[in-house]
């Protein structure tokens, strides 16, 4: 090979110090390599460099620590910096949802390839980790060669990254597999070496092509959400008769082809990745001349959609028919739980709706309820379980958090003006509920009353028109956005 730093000792660079970031950059130290985090937010990097991590999540800290100690992990806001320092940088910068359509906002991990381009002046390998429309890194790597002092030294790489959110910090450490998408034998040396400890304990790795490094990530993504929108669909057939949704994802999931993983239904997927991954990918393919192959993915987000404006008419009926004036103990806002992240939270959007029809929403997130407020500051936000359900009319389950899960159905009822549950999620014990006189009503499950005059009431009531609901539903949502 060419005269090429030998990997030795590879300094790493790590651009972007979001969920994806600063998690690789912490790691990466923990894992014995000196590394540069960059940001172009002050705030965040300030707060990095004292120990705080900027978002919620279990286990970061503690390695944020060992990492700073180890004084192997620094953070900067200059990129002259990052460009001196490093000999592999990764740019973990967020691909967002264009503000006008259903693509990929590419800007930002454009600016970082170009930046980066113009000043490093040594051999090095760029490693895009961001999810990116497939063709990215090609077009990348030519406009890299354009832009940059020494051309096509500098090489460019693509490693996808699989990490949720809530176990980013296994993911990373512990991942069940790592793609390299590489363009040369140098490129793969270079990520063997920065990847070596996780080889070295058994992780399987597939060494591909940039553009197919690219696909193995939005494809895995828009497999997960089928899987969920699979389940939930399966709901709405449910709603429409008296089966149990949890019963037949139970029956299915003992069938070992099959499996139970993301086969859980309820509110449905949200947060900043499956959601805008399969518009993106759907936008590319159509690009691409292949919009038939992956039409299916628009089915997947409109029955996700749906399930947020069906938890919506739940909990009207529990209400008795007319939301305005209701006052609803809205739990959770995350879009899961062990996480802040209200990016498309399914939560976030049953609550609003509920707001927008009038109901008094009273909103508790164990750890979201500062960026839920930034989102939608007319909710009422409280600090507590017990805060939120104090002479709630409904109390609504939306995100299943552990606090959520454990509460006591007695003591809670004890707080409400009445007591009626929407689990939006199948996080909690019916018999539990129902048994302690609570009314349990639950998405895809048939309807149990407690009482007869409950029956009559209901008996009252227009069933919903699933059909029709499904238009309506689109229209309420896009009211919503
Ligand atoms: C997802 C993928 O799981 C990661 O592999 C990927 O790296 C990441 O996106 C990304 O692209 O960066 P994450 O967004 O953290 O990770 O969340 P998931 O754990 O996948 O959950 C997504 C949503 O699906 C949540 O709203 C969750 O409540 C929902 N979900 C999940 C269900 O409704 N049912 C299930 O059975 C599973």
């Amino acid at each position: 090979m060419n005269n090429l730093p030998s990997f030795s000792a590879p300094k790493i660079t790590v651009c972007g110090t979001g969920y994806l970031g600063a998690t690789h950059a912490i790691c990466m130290a923990v894992m014995g390599f000196d590394v540069l985090g960059f940001d172009v937010d002050q705030h965040k990097i300030a707060q990095l460099r004292v120990g705080k991590v900027p978002f919620f999540e279990p286990g970061l800290p503690e390695k944020l620590q060992e990492a700073l100690a180890s004084g192997r992990l620094n953070f900067t806001t200059s990129l002259d910096e990052v460009a001196q320092f490093g000999d592999i940088h990764f740019v973990c910068v967020g691909t967002p949802q264009a503000i006008d359509s259903a693509a990929a906002d590419l800007r930002y991990v454009d600016a970082a390839f170009s930046e980066l381009a113009a000043r490093i002046t040594r051999k090095a390998l760029l490693v895009g980790k961001s999810t990116v429309p497939i063709g990215t890194a090609a077009r990348l790597t030519r406009m890299v060669a354009d832009i940059s002092p020494i051309g096509s030294e500098l090489e460019l790489a693509w490693n996808p990254e699989f990490l949720r959110e809530g176990f980013a910090v296994k993911d990373t450490l512990r991942p069940d597999r790592l793609v390299f998408g590489v363009a040369s034998e140098w490129a793969e040396a270079g990520l063997r070496r920065v990847f070596r400890p996780i080889l070295d304990s058994g992780t399987p790795l597939i060494v591909t092509d940039l553009a197919t490094a690219e696909l193995v990530k939005v494809a895995a993504n828009s497999f997960l959400a089928t899987k969920i929108s699979f389940i939930n669909a399966m709901a709405e057939v449910c709603e429409a008769t008296s089966a149990d949704v949890t019963l037949l994802a139970e029956a299915l999931s003992l069938d070992a082809r099959i499996g139970g993983r993301f086969l859980k239904p309820g509110l449905g997927f949200g947060g900043g990745c499956l959601p805008k991954d399969i518009r993106a990918f759907k936008h590319r393919a159509e690009e691409l001349g292949v919009g038939q192959a992956v039409r299916f993915l628009g089915e997947v987000d409109s029955i996700n959609n749906r399930r947020r404006v069906r938890t919506v008419d739940l909990i009207r009926e529990l209400a008795g028919g007319d939301l305005s004036g209701v006052r609803i103990a809205a739990l959770g806002a995350a879009f899961k739980p062990n996480s802040d992240d209200v990016r498309d939270a399914p939560a976030l959007d049953v609550a609003r709706l509920l707001y927008l029809e009038g109901a008094v929403v009273t909103v508790y997130d164990p750890e979201a309820n500062a960026n839920a407020h930034r989102l939608y500051p007319d909710l009422n936000y409280v600090g507590s379980l017990a805060e939120a359900a104090v002479q709630a009319d409904v109390v609504a389950l939306l995100t299943e958090w552990e606090e959520f899960r454990q509460a006591d159905p007695d003591r809670l009822g004890a707080l409400v003006r009445h007591r009626r549950i929407l689990d939006g999620r199948h996080a909690l014990d019916p018999d539990g509920y129902t048994s302690t006189g609570w009314e349990y009503r639950a998405l895809g499950r048939p309807y149990q009353p407690r009482t007869a005059s409950v029956q009559q009431r209901r008996d009252g009531m227009a069933q919903p028109d699933l059909a029709h609901g499904a238009a309506a539903a689109e229209d309420r949502l896009n009211n919503l956005l």
